[in-house]
């Protein structure tokens, strides 16, 4: 397939206060971030983990890092053991945290460190409910999302559930930093449109970069 945007530039795009989209920001790194996913979920494979609610979340999960986010019948929880497998999370790949850091910079986030990566793996009709990043002890720190592979609808809106959405795009390589002001805002992922893509097949992942733990 040819991809007019192979050899351009990356370029931003404002989103909100504090949140910016840097359209092809990993576009060049996509073929190794893609690489170790596959990696990652060897040791901590991906799993569809059920809500607090008893509901099966329809988008795959897993996790590398110091922490993971994860599910039990209490709630949402940062753990350093991953459940299935009963041991640490996969360590950080370099080229993931040296991407995030990046990202974080050239969105005007300096000094990013995070210490969790949640990796999403969409399949058609797999969805995101609204919801907020709010299960991290120190806010200051943004949230960095990379998407990879099929094309999403990103849903953007305010501190509220009930604020207007702004309905975004995300292509392969698309990076969205938010932080400071709407680092709390709502976000979610419609549900993904069959298709093929020549680096991920049938399904398009995502990384959520945050730092989960308290900074020393
Ligand atoms: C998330 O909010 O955790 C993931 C967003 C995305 O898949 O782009
Ligand atoms: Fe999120």
């Amino acid at each position: 397939m040819l991809d007019l945007f192979a050899d351009s530039q990356p370029w931003q795009e404002p989103l909100a206060p504090g949140a910016v989209i840097l359209r092809r920001f990993a576009f060049r790194a996509a073929p190794q971030l893609v690489q170790e996913i596959e990696t990652v979920a060897h040791c901590s494979p991906f799993r569809q983990m059920i809500t607090p609610g008893g509901y099966t979340m329809s988008v795959a999960m897993t996790n590398c890092g110091r922490l993971g986010w994860t599910t039990d019948s209490r709630g949402y929880l940062y753990s350093p053991v991953d459940p299935l497998t009963g041991l640490a999370w996969p360590d950080f790949p370099p080229s993931f945290l040296r991407l995030s850091q990046q990202a974080a910079t050239a969105a005007g986030y300096a000094d990013y460190q995070p210490d969790a990566c949640l990796i999403n793996r969409y399949v058609p009709g797999a969805k995101l409910s609204l919801h907020q990043d709010k299960d991290e002890p120190d806010l200051r720190a943004p949230i960095v999302s990379v998407s990879l592979g099929l094309p999403a609808v990103f849903q953007f809106g305010g501190l509220k559930r009930s604020d207007p959405l702004t309905r975004i795009l995300l292509e392969h390589g698309d990076v969205v930093v938010w932080g400071g002001e709407s680092r709390l805002f709502y976000h979610g992922i419609q549900p993904l449109k069959a298709g093929f893509h020549p680096m991920t097949a049938d399904c398009r992942y995502n990384l959520t970069f945050r730092q989960a733990g308290k900074k020393e």
